[in-house]
């Protein structure tokens, strides 16, 4: 078989290492021939592609975003995109899809499958928001990012004795936030499931320099005080109809230096959670999810997106992940509230 495979949406570390476990066991295990699609459905709209074979994957396991590159391209945005990537993957000799991606990406494939194009799904996002999976690649990696400069923050927060807020990425999913304000001993988490008391996270500040100690508090960028709305970049919307989260972290320290009196900063991570170098972690989840999509690829079970259930790598319908946002459990949050303050 002939088979395109693309990597679509925001990047996050561990895409190569599903590539290269795509065409490594497509090839020696299976005989299929591979085209990478670049820059995710853009590729495949506009005929981008390049042979991919065991040459082109060698090295690329450690390595952080794609070698085919990545965008938000939304075929169902574009003039007859549908019928250009049929144009496309017939003019190649391409029988099928492997799309790498998030919901928006996976949202895609499901359409075209239902429109017979057969596709099989690959759950990627940092943000860890997707359903039917326990995990996603991507997000280990950017807890162990978050984890690390909120390490530094600590020491950096007690020599000045001031406030620090972290502000993380998620959207509107707080599990960035929840993993690394745990696993980095935050004073106060804040995520989107839940908006904010102002009055509750000043007494906590307030306690955690009572003790002589300088507070961390991890913001997730989707995070809303009770008595507000989100606070955005711009009011720009993307080619899937999602706006630019961030800036919350920099309010919030605002209004603690108002309320307190106390220094406040924030720092925003940003980007730096989605570069570099997987973990270990994800690079073994990455590369299982790679092995499993080429079987199901091989056995034609198209419309399947691989999953993490437990241990266990499960094929389940795309429409599964994507059907709604799987969010921190309240009771989850609550668990993180005994070391508030
Ligand atoms: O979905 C991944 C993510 O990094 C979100 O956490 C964040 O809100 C968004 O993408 C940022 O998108 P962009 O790279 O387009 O700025």
């Amino acid at each position: 078989m002939h088979i395109g495979v693309l990597t679509g949406g925001g990047d996050c570390p561990g895409l190569n290492a599903v590539i290269r476990a795509i065409v490594r066991k497509g090839v020696s295990v299976y005989g299929h021939e591979f085209s990478g699609f670049r820059d995710g459905w853009r590729g495949p709209v506009e005929g981008d592609a390049r042979p991919l074979g065991i040459a082109q994957v060698r090295g690329i396991l450690p390595r952080g975003g794609t070698i085919l590159g990545s965008s938000r391209t939304n075929p169902y945005k574009v003039e007859n995109g549908v019928d250009r990537i049929r144009e496309t993957l017939s003019g190649l000799g391409v029988e099928a899809l492997i799309a790498i991606g998030g919901e928006d990406t996976l949202g895609v494939a499901k359409k075209l499958t239902d429109e017979g194009i057969p596709v099989i799904g690959v759950p990627k996002t940092i943000d860890n928001d997707l359903g039917a999976t326990d995990y996603t690649f991507g997000f280990d990696t950017a807890v162990t990012v978050a984890v690390e400069a909120i390490d530094r923050l600590h020491t950096t927060a007690e020599s000045h004795h001031r406030a620090l807020v972290v502000e993380v990425m998620g959207r509107h999913a707080g599990w960035i936030a929840l993993h690394s304000g745990l696993a980095g001993g935050a004073n106060v988490i804040l995520v989107p499931e839940l908006p904010f008391d102002l009055d509750d996270v000043i007494k906590h500040v307030e306690s955690r320099f009572a003790t002589q100690y300088a507070p961390i508090l991890v913001v997730a960028e989707g995070a809303t005080p009770r008595q507000g709305a989100e606070v955005l970049k711009s009011g720009e919307l993307d080619a899937f109809g999602h706006v630019r989260l961030g800036g919350i972290g920099q309010w919030l320290a605002e209004r603690i230096e108002e309320r307190t009196g106390k220094e406040s900063r924030a720092v925003v991570l940003g980007h730096v959670q989605r570069g570099g170098s997987p973990t270990p972690f994800d690079r073994v989840l990455a590369t299982r999810f790679g092995l499993h999509a080429i079987d199901a690829a091989h056995e034609r079970d198209w419309g399947k997106m691989v999953a993490l259930q437990g241990t266990d790598i499960v094929r389940v319908p795309i429409e599964e992940a994507t059907r709604e946002l799987k969010t921190v459990p309240l009771s989850r949050y609550a668990e993180a509230e005994v070391f508030f303050g």
